[in-house]
């Protein structure tokens, strides 16, 4: 089997709209065949004919913001076999252990090829499951109390049988064990565990309504290195800044992937400059601009930083990149057809800290944030080239006493003669039975960001400028 298993990010929509945009777009030709809330299952058109795949996939896994990790699968296991073998209650002892022999053979093979030497050697290696959702009942009662004592166990017992020499394994907290609520282990645990070695390894078992994947991490997101950018850079403003994650997905959607180096990508609400900070390190020419003076120098020290951190040269005239302008006269700071993307998360307005009431945000959005976002895209229109896209974000307040309240940003937007751009492919996504699985027609346009209960979300949306 030549396919690949991704761990998606929290947003699992998100990550999988972002994943399925790059397959569809960039030179990493694919589908995906599956996926559940936390893995999506690729086939790529050829990548594994190249001979250095791996690096391919390290690359892949850089450019994605939504992407925990990338498994090579080696074997599948239908549903069916899981439930004989791992039933909610044991009735039929026979039908069990048949199940588990079928598994156990399974895992038999898998381990030759994950270990290619297993013979007097030391090894290591971390189970990690991923069900099909976090909350399935299966999960916390069956897969974590039962399934992952059994795999830790049994593959001891093979690796030992085949001549290892040692074979250990990591070891969840006892009490996220005993409370069925535990999260497999994070990029950085794999890092920190070597777990890429040759005699080392996390092998995935995922789950989907399908069956379950075995696969071997191969490649994982370094997320020391995007909190050292966030984090460490001299400016910055968590309340207000987006997270280095959806700034790079949010990239994507800008289906630049040919030539990064030559592309133009203009930040016009540049803030302590997060997205252009990660723009620069996918390859892009970054501009920005900010009404505040203080921002746009807090940017160029930004950036500034991040070169410097990279070792590389900064390039002529920075200074001049970041401009101090209000949206409504970007026009006149930038040539016309200059940029081919622009991707921004304007003001959201006041940060509320409980939910206001819904006729301050009505008075907010009508005198404050629609003419914002009009001046925005009839500017963006004019300094963007033909075909190219701007991703944005617009705030979903969660109001006292009228529930979510959000601007009609597709309405301003095809009135300044911009087309909205689906954020999924409803033609390339597989049908799913439980309805939390299912994309929603209107998710299909545009996804939310936030997490539950917060009272500003983010929404994100994607359009293309008409001719
Ligand atoms: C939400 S912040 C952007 C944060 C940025 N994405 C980050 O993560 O650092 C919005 C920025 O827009 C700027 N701004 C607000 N109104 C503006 C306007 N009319 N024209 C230009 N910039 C504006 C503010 O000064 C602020 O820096």
């Amino acid at each position: 089997m030549d396919d690949f298993l991704f761990v998606l990010g929290s947003n699992w929509q998100l990550s999988l709209a972002e994943l399925d945009n790059c397959l569809k777009n960039s030179e990493f030709k694919g589908r995906i065949k599956d996926y559940s809330a936390n893995i999506a299952i690729v086939e790529f058109d050829n990548l594994v004919k190249e001979k250095y795949y791996v690096n391919k996939l390290m690359e892949l896994q850089f450019m994605l913001g939504g992407c925990q990790k990338i498994g090579k699968i080696y074997e599948f296991i239908n549903i069916h076999t899981i439930f004989n073998a791992f039933p909610y209650i044991i009735e039929n002892f026979k039908e069990v252990e048949k199940a588990r022999i079928i598994i156990l053979k399974i895992i038999d093979k898998v381990l030759i090829e994950i270990f290619p030497k297993i013979q007097n050697e030391s090894l290591f290696y971390a189970v990690s499951i991923y069900p099909n959702l976090f909350d399935d009942e299966y999960y916390s009662k069956i897969l974590v109390k039962h399934f992952l004592p059994f795999l830790n166990k049994e593959i001891m017992e093979i690796l030992i049988q085949k001549g290892a020499q040692k074979a250990l394994y990591y070891q969840y907290p006892e009490k996220y064990l005993k409370s069925g609520n535990l999260n497999p282990i994070f990029p950085h645990v794999v890092i920190k565990y070597g777990l890429l070695n040759k005699d080392r390894a996390e092998i995935i078992f995922g789950f989907t309504e399908e069956g379950l994947y075995i696969a071997r991490t191969f490649t994982t997101d370094d997320p020391n290195f995007k909190r050292k950018i966030d984090e460490e850079r001299p400016f910055k403003e968590f309340k207000s800044s987006i997270s280095p994650k959806l700034a790079l997905t949010m990239l994507n959607f800008l289906n630049l992937f040919e030539k990064r180096k030559s592309k133009k990508i203009l930040d016009p609400f540049v803030g302590n400059g997060t997205v252009l900070l990660f723009a620069l390190l996918q390859d892009f020419q970054v501009y920005g601009s900010d009404n505040n003076i203080k921002k746009v120098e807090n940017s160029i020290r930004n950036i500034n930083w991040l070169l410097e951190e990279l070792e590389e040269p900064i390039p002529l005239l920075l200074n001049e990149r970041i401009k101090r302008t209000d949206v409504e006269n970007l026009s006149e700071f930038f040539e016309p057809n200059f940029f081919d993307g622009i991707c921004t998360e304007p003001t959201l307005g006041p940060y509320y800290h409980k939910q206001p009431y819904y006729n301050r945000v009505k008075e907010l959005i009508e005198t404050e944030l629609e003419p914002l976002y009009k001046v925005t895209f009839r500017e963006a229109y004019k300094i963007l080239k033909h075909n190219s896209r701007i991703c944005i974000v617009a705030p979903i307040f969660s109001t006292m006493d009228g529930g979510d309240t959000q601007i009609n940003i597709n309405k301003i937007a095809i009135n300044y003669k911009f087309k909205s751009i689906p954020m999924i492919d409803a033609n390339r996504i597989i049908n799913k039975s439980n309805q939390k699985l299912q994309f929603r027609k209107q998710s299909m346009r545009n996804l939310i960001d936030a997490k539950k209960d917060q009272v500003i979300k983010r929404k994100i949306y994607v359009f293309e400028k008409k001719k």
